[in-house]
């Protein structure tokens, strides 16, 4: 026995002091649930899901996770399924964010421990993809991922209707008294009308795309809608290829390199994506020693643009995106900006992909280069006295008319503040002022939350005010629109410049240039930050404590410290 091939079953043996005798009690234990010998000889492959009553994004898991389980039977392996913490966007206190660690480690850690030759990852919405590729880069077993799916748009008195951007377009309209508590609370029940994940470009498809254009998913898969019989066949396709990779390994450090990295920035760019991608890509990218630099993504941002026209940069929703072609058509457009040697999860390198002929595609929505949706790409990084590691601005979702701004600082100290008196009648605030709100970043006890969409104060919302400028050390949603400044870095609760910005302060804003500045003094700044009180105690114990201690800054992925594979410097 001890001259067992150390695979399948047999790797990664439980230890009692005696391998012999552990091979003997895990076969017997297999055995239990049925298995025959000629299973158990099979390799094995491992399917990660994150199905969970508290996450309607992954309602299909158990059907996608027999379609992956044929096909690794089909192609000879033994599937073995096994549950990770799953993270429901709207189900998780504070912030899924805060979380999206902790699953990658739970992610990293199951691979590891468990005898497997190759692993599926089933994740969809938005935190799950990121923490699965995470914990996979880090294990560096070979892995595919599989999406679930964006959720269908639904007809509703003339106009479609999907999740979220028209979750936030309608509330918008209820808190400009436009429409009523009965309308929005009959809106409520046609904004997410299938399973799937949110149907625009959000995080969640965004992270889709990219996890395609890495190589990490099977070619044309990103796009297919959950309730779409191709999705189906697609997790069959999913759970065969695993077995190859069994046989075969391609490693995901193979496959997520500097070169695939950059594709996937091309991508975001192009997308007009979620600024949260951004985040997840550079701690992705973090686990196999590749740094993601803000200045590189400026590069990139300036001649990468915008093919699609979906929502919230657009108008169509992402079943649009499927049936127009999918992320496939996006990278034959991009094709002469892409680092074409890239690996991927088939063995096919991106270039061998592309080469096939050219599908139909639909102009309406994914537009050529010659014609594109937006000259630029969607996300800019700027700099500055008040972003001195950078802050993040989604041009392509935002209105040009405030780009080249100054304007005086409305203050919010934290969520609470914000929630206190946003809406108060007596805020001293017009729509040519900046609102701010601080305390809101990765190191904060809210957990790096989607606030920076602030929202338009109540009494300028019913006076026509749509757009403001709004800047933060939070986060957005990638369904969200606006001139938004996020990420701002460092962040306010660890001493940053945004900490210590007071009302009344000017602010200068200009994209062109890619500058943030807090026009105040350095000597002024400099007696604010003396008096600014001492950071409050760390959490005692458990999970908030490490999140405390170990969170990085926006720049570095939010990632935790100890996580990260060591890069060159950036
Ligand atoms: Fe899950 Fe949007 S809430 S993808």
């Amino acid at each position: 026995m001890s001259n067992t091939p150390k695979h399948g079953l047999a790797k990664g043996l439980t230890n009692y002091g005696d391998t012999d005798f552990s091979l003997y009690l895990r076969r017997t234990f297999t055995a239990a649930m049925g298995y025959s010998n000629e299973m158990m000889a099979r390799p094995v492959v491992g399917i990660a899901q994150s199905a969970s009553g508290f996450n309607p994004c992954h309602r299909t898991f158990p059907e996608l996770v027999e379609a992956v389980k044929r096909g690794v039977l089909a192609a000879g392996g033994l599937p073995l399924d096994f549950p990770t913490i799953s993270l429901g966007e709207a189900f998780v206190s504070p912030t899924s964010m805060k979380f999206r660690n902790l699953m990658s480690m739970d992610v990293e850690e199951m691979i590891r421990a468990q005898p497997m030759d190759a692993v599926v990852l089933l994740g969809g919405c938005d935190k799950t993809v990121p923490a699965q590729l995470m914990g996979a880069a880090s294990a560096d077993l070979p892995a595919v991922q599989l999406v679930p799916g964006p959720m269908l748009p639904m007809p509703f008195q003339g106009e479609r209707l999907g999740a979220c951007t028209d979750c936030r377009r309608f509330w918008g309209k209820y808190r400009a008294n436009e429409i009523s508590t009965d309308q929005i609370e009959e809106i409520q029940t046609k904004l997410a009308t299938t399973a799937g994940t949110c149907g625009v470009m959000g995080t969640a498809s965004t992270m889709a795309a990219i996890t395609e254009t890495l190589g990490m998913s099977l070619p044309g898969t990103a796009a297919i809608p959950a309730v779409h019989a191709d999705r189906l066949r697609a997790a069959e396709a999913t759970g065969r290829q695993a077995v190859a990779l069994a046989r075969q390994p391609i490693r995901p450090s193979q496959v997520i390199t500097a070169a695939s990295v950059e594709n996937a920035l091309r991508v975001l760019l192009a997308l007009g994506g979620s600024t949260n991608a951004l985040i997840h890509l550079t701690a992705i990218a973090g686990r196999v020693g590749v740094p993601v630099s803000l200045e590189r993504l400026n590069t990139l941002s300036d001649t990468t643009p915008v093919l699609v026209d979906l929502k919230p940069t657009g108008q169509h929703y992402m079943s649009d995106l499927y049936a127009a072609g999918g992320v496939g058509a996006v990278l034959r457009e991009l094709k002469p900006l892409l680092h074409l040697d890239c690996m991927t999860v088939t063995g096919q390198t991106l270039g061998e992909r592309l080469a096939a002929n050219a599908p139909w595609v639909d102009r309406a929505v994914i537009r050529s280069r010659e014609q594109p949706y937006q000259p630029q790409g969607g996300l800019a990084a700027l700099f500055g006295s008040l972003a001195p590691k950078g802050a993040i601005i989604k041009r392509s979702a935002a209105d040009p008319r405030l780009f080249e701004r100054e304007g005086r600082a409305v203050v919010f100290r934290s969520l609470d503040d914000l929630a206190a008196r946003i809406d108060d009648p007596a805020l001293d605030v017009t729509a040519d002022d900046f609102l701010v709100l601080q305390n809101a970043g990765p190191t904060s006890q809210s957990g790096m939350p989607e606030a920076g969409y602030l929202p338009v104060p109540a009494k300028l919302a019913r006076a026509g005010v749509k757009d403001m400028v709004r800047i933060s050390d939070a986060r957005m949603s990638g369904t969200a629109f606006g001139t938004v400044v996020l990420h701002v870095s460092p962040e306010a609760a660890i001493g940053g410049p945004l900490g210590q910005v007071r009302d009344g302060d000017r602010i200068r804003l200009s994209v062109r240039d890619r500058r943030l500045d807090l026009l105040v003094d350095e000597s002024e700044l400099a007696a604010r930050r003396a008096a600014l009180p001492a950071r409050t105690a760390l959490p005692t114990r458990g999970y908030d404590r490490l999140y405390a201690q170990a969170t990085l800054q926006a720049e570095a992925g939010c990632d935790f410290d100890f996580l990260r594979q060591q890069g060159p410097d950036t």
